[in-house]
């Protein structure tokens, strides 16, 4: 069979994972080309992966030969214009999370999708974590029966450098942060959200509160059939990386994640010690290996992208609306 010949747009923290898998560990891809506008970071990604091409944009890496789909990993403003880019050259995309920054640009980077013909995916990756494709099952076959709440916490170990904030080129906690768990509650619960309240605090670092942006948030959902959820996302919880949630329904519940690195204790004369979680891709490695190997797959295979724009898009209001509540104090009702 055919390799699936694709390239990455965007090789920083992210995009360079997705392309060691690609190169490394996904055996019906091909890595192709990398690319970055910061050419020489392109450059060095593409030595260290030991593949020929590399390109310092977007334009340029759409001449190269052989190539079937781009994997989008840009900073989040970018994506929407890089998703109508791609698709108008008739490439299939994997575009990072958040899909867009407003829903304007979302709607046009899918209406630029459809008219090519072309399939995307987003990457919301937990969807292929063990423990939440278990969930997932588990909650499909009827084992907890309804499902009545959602609770979700996602807190990151190390805040971003102001100079990142000030940059003005990722969404504030609500897209880059909670937009996971956004889609985690409409996934999970197998129902849309209809209405989010958010509560917000700069509490500890008053500085980013100038940029627009918070340090930690809570968020309360209402599902469209009767369920209720609540949110918490937090920007430097210092101690380290701690994604959970918990799903309760009406015949018991399902709980996700954990705190431990590795499963090992150590005990010494000062008591028990764990490592704990630190980063994402240690925490989801798998998840992001199985994300790329299924968009391969179903690109090879002429299947449907499983985790949709469509998906992308809800989740994309769901991250307007608690803004739109950060910003007034009031409930705001999705999609509106
Ligand atoms: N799914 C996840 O769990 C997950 C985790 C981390 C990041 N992300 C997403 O991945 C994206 C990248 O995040 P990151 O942490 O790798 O950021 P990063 O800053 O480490 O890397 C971004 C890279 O994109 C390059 N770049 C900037 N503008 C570009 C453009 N217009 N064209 C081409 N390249 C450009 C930069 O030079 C840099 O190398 C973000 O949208 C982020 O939200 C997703």
């Amino acid at each position: 069979m055919a390799k699936l010949g694709v390239a990455v747009l965007g090789v920083g923290e992210m995009g360079r994972r997705h392309a060691e898998n690609l190169r490394r560990l996904v055996p019906d891809a091909r890595l192709v080309a990398v690319a970055d506008v910061d050419a020489n970071r392109a450059r060095r990604a593409a030595d260290e992966l030991e593949i020929d091409s590399s390109f310092g944009s977007l334009e340029a890496l759409l001449e190269c030969k052989g190539l079937d789909a781009v994997v989008i990993a840009t900073p989040d403003k970018f994506h929407a214009n890089a998703v109508k880019t791609v698709a108008a050259a008739g490439k299939d995309i994997l575009c990072e999370k958040p899909l867009a920054l407003n829903l304007a640009d979302a709607r046009q980077a899918l209406a630029a999708v459809a008219k090519a013909g072309v399939r995307m995916q987003v990457g919301f990756m937990r969807r292929y974590d063990p423990g939440y494709s278990a969930a997932m099952k588990r909650i499909a076959a009827g084992e907890i029966g309804t499902p009545v709440v959602f609770k979700s916490i996602g807190r990151d170990k190390d805040g971003p450098p102001l100079s990142a904030y000030a940059s003005n080129i990722n969404g504030m906690l609500f897209y880059t942060n909670t937009v996971h768990d956004f889609d985690l509650a409409r996934w999970l619960m197998q129902d849309e959200v209809t209405e989010v309240q958010a509560y917000t605090t700069v509490a500890i670092r008053p500085e980013v509160a100038q940029f627009g942006d918070v340090v930690a948030s809570l968020v309360n959902l209402k599902f469209q059939h009767g369920a209720i959820g609540n949110i918490e996302s937090h920007a430097q919880a210092a101690y380290g990386y701690d994604v959970r949630s918990e799903i309760i329904g009406s015949h018991g519940s399902i709980q996700v994640g954990s705190l431990h690195k590795t499963s090992a204790t150590f005990l010494t004369t000062q008591g028990a010690t764990r490592l704990l979680e630190d980063h994402f891709l240690s925490a989801f490695a798998d998840a992001y290996l199985a994300e790329i190997k299924d968009f391969v797959a179903c690109m090879l295979q002429d299947r449907p992208a499983p985790v949709t724009g469509q998906d992308g898009l809800k989740a994309l209001e769901m991250c307007v609306a608690a803004e739109k509540s950060h910003l007034s104090g009031i409930a705001i009702k999705v999609g509106q």
